[in-house]
């Protein structure tokens, strides 16, 4: 038994704030932003738009990809850092504005920016243990809210976002492989009590180091190599980490879906973001192998592979 991806959706605030309009709050240009990080502009959620109502939209969309009815979905994973609130959990509240009513299982799955790869992770273990037959997996983030829009350092690099993907128990391949991994120890180096903070230089190193591990883990115990992999959807928080992981799995960048410029960091949004850009504009085809690999606070970092 597989879990295969049935339907993808994404949603996007519809305020933009570029590079451009952030050289007018702090001290900082365009050119260091996007040279630093590729990051051109983010999207910034209205004051009345909860992380629920990014995951609405696009688990909506999702759903209508997948042409299911929302009460087949049997259970609801919300990867976020960003909930509504800090009880109840967001997935619940989504329950409800999808006006699910079957009484299946909801939570949050808090990984950061890892969460989405261990969101999936988890389905995958509920679907093939036989205890979940469809489910509903989102990534949505407010951060916008949890920055020091004073603090040029960190404010330039984040946007609000949700995607969501429905997966459901198949015979046919999807899920082939994932791996998770956590070291706390490193736990101050990003880190949010509220207002986000971070050591750039540190994280980046770590984030490069064990980005490459995981992939090569995953990649070894799948017998496969950089050359089967059609699409990398990774983690977008920063265009040089994307390219370092992509160079050592000998993938050139025209394999690599990048959304990092328009989105900015959207923590556990950016996979499922990413994804849904490159299954709607006809890039990822049926049989194609994608890998996806993310890397957050915590740390918390994994990766999983699919066969679309
Ligand atoms: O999603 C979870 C994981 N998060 C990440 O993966 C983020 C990882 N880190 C990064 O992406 C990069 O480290 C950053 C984009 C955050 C920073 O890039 P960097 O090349 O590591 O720059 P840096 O932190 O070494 O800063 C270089 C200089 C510093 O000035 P001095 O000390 O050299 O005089 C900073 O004070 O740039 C300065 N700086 C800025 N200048 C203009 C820091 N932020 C800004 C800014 N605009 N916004």
């Amino acid at each position: 038994m597989y879990s295969r991806i049935i339907g993808t959706g994404s949603y996007l605030p519809a305020k933009t704030l570029t590079n451009y309009d952030l050289e007018k709050r702090v001290d900082t240009t365009h050119e260091w932003i996007f040279t630093r990080s590729g990051i051109v502009e983010r999207h910034i959620a209205a004051e009345n738009e909860l992380t629920s109502d990014l995951a609405l939209q696009a688990s909506q969309r999702a759903i209508e990809a997948a042409g299911i009815a929302a009460d087949d979905i049997d259970l609801i994973i919300v990867a976020t850092t960003s909930p509504d609130q800090a009880f109840p959990s967001t997935a619940c509240v989504l329950q409800d504005k999808l006006g699910i009513r079957n009484g299946g299982p909801a939570f949050d799955m808090q990984a950061v920016c890892g969460g989405f790869v261990y969101a999936m992770n988890t389905a995958d273990m509920y679907i093939r243990a036989g205890q979940a037959r469809t489910v509903l997996v989102v990534g949505a983030e407010v951060l916008s809210r949890m920055l020091d829009w004073e603090d040029r350092t960190t404010c330039v690099l984040f946007g609000d976002g949700a995607g969501a993907v429905i997966l459901q128990a198949s015979e046919q391949p999807g899920i082939l492989a994932s791996k998770l991994h956590a070291d706390g120890r490193h736990r101050q180096m990003l880190k949010a009590d509220p207002i986000i903070s971070m050591d750039g230089q540190a994280v980046f190193k770590f984030a490069v180091k064990v980005l490459s591990d995981v992939v090569e883990e995953l990649l070894e115990e799948s017998n496969l190599s950089g050359a089967d992999i059609d699409w990398l959807v990774p983690h977008q928080a920063n265009i040089r980490i994307i390219e370092a992981t992509a160079k050592k799995l000998g993938l050139g960048m025209e394999h690599v879906v990048l959304t990092v410029s328009r989105h900015g960091n959207t923590s556990a949004a950016s996979i499922p973001l990413a994804l849904d850009v490159a299954v709607r504009d006809g890039r990822i085809q049926a049989g194609q192998k994608i890998l996806m690999e993310a890397v957050g606070g915590g740390f918390t970092w994994g990766a999983i592979l699919i066969e679309w």
